[in-house]
């Protein structure tokens, strides 16, 4: 089992011995994974990608005059590198690009295309879980501000204890520049339930590429047909959940332990928090940033925030 693999183990050896069993979103995205995701972004129900796109398309003028010349990028969970494209043609001289994300190969493939239609551009790929404590390359000689980018309402996947020690830590490590961060706002339920509950099941796909790849790489014995998708709003705690649910009592084989499910045992696979536009300032606001402009649709249903981080 290579080092990937068997973090993946641990962390779903121990998810599925917690009550209720969970399992960390960030394994959704190996190469299956990304795919699926990336087939989520082009669903007609899925609004958020298009519309954060949308703004960033809009406003990058304005969004590159908060930033500033030489700045130093660096995106978090970078996935397929397409939103930051905008960011680079409006920004002055960008110095260097660092997107870190756990997922290697996506990533390589990703900095190889950007590298070819940005050649000026030091691209600088890191491969790593941003959820945990990492170290950042050195600044550039001569470098400007240091910019963080976390877009697609990432953040919505962290616990709110987990999204407070998340921005903490990139206040600091992004003092003297900022963080542009896009979030999705709340809204009407059914809108919400509609993008997490697709006609066409690449949600649940998604959802339950956790499963083939506990199979794949841990070999597990999981059914796929033993386990069904649900998605659902959770309106007090202005989230949507996502759970794999036992379709009825049975045995899965993993990693040499025996584990029983119940019927109708569900195990978490993610939060999807959902933002008021005041919600995410005072959290950030807490978290030790100053307060930005921000930019939304104009259906309001998604927002990207410019946070400053004070010298
Ligand atoms: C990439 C975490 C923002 O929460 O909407 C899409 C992932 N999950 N459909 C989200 C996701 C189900 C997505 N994020």
């Amino acid at each position: 089992m290579d080092d990937e693999a068997s973090s993946f183990g641990r962390e779903l050896l121990a998810g599925l011995a917690r009550r209720p069993r969970s399992i960390s979103p960030k394994f959704f995205y190996d190469v299956a994974g990304s795919r699926l995701f990336d087939a989520i972004c082009e669903l007609p129900e899925y609004y958020p990608t298009r519309t954060e796109l949308s703004i960033l398309a809009e406003r990058a003028g304005e969004i590159a005059q908060q930033i500033g010349p030489h700045a130093e990028i660096i995106e978090f969970g970078a996935g397929s590198l397409h939103k930051v494209r905008f960011l680079l043609d409006a920004l002055k001289a960008p110095r260097r690009f660092v997107p870190i994300d756990i997922s290697g190969e996506h990533l390589a493939q990703a900095a190889q295309a950007l590298r070819a239609d940005y050649p000026g551009l030091d691209v600088q790929p890191l491969v790593a879980d941003y959820t945990k404590p990492f170290s950042l390359p050195r600044e550039a000689e001569g470098s400007g501000p240091r910019v963080g980018f976390f877009p697609g309402s990432t953040l919505g996947n962290f616990s709110p204890d987990e999204a407070l020690a998340f921005l903490q830590g990139a206040a600091r490590a992004l003092r003297g520049g900022g963080l542009l961060i896009g979030v999705d706002l709340v809204k009407d339920p059914a809108m919400l339930h509609a993008a997490y509950n697709d006609a066409r099941g690449v949600t649940a796909r998604f959802n339950l590429n956790l499963l083939v790849r506990a199979n794949a790489e841990l070999g597990a014995d999981f059914d796929l047909a033993g386990f069904s998708h649900s998605a659902f709003y959770n309106a007090p705690h202005q989230r949507i959940e996502m759970h794999l649910v036992s379709r009825a009592a049975q045995t899965v084989n993993l990693l040499g332990q025996s584990l029983h499910f119940a019927e109708a045992e569900a195990i978490h696979t993610e939060y999807s928090h959902k933002f008021t536009v005041e919600g995410l300032r005072t959290l950030a606001a807490r978290a030790g940033f100053g307060i930005g402009p921000v930019w939304t649709d104009r259906e309001r249903l998604f927002s990207v925030h410019w946070l400053p981080a004070a010298q």
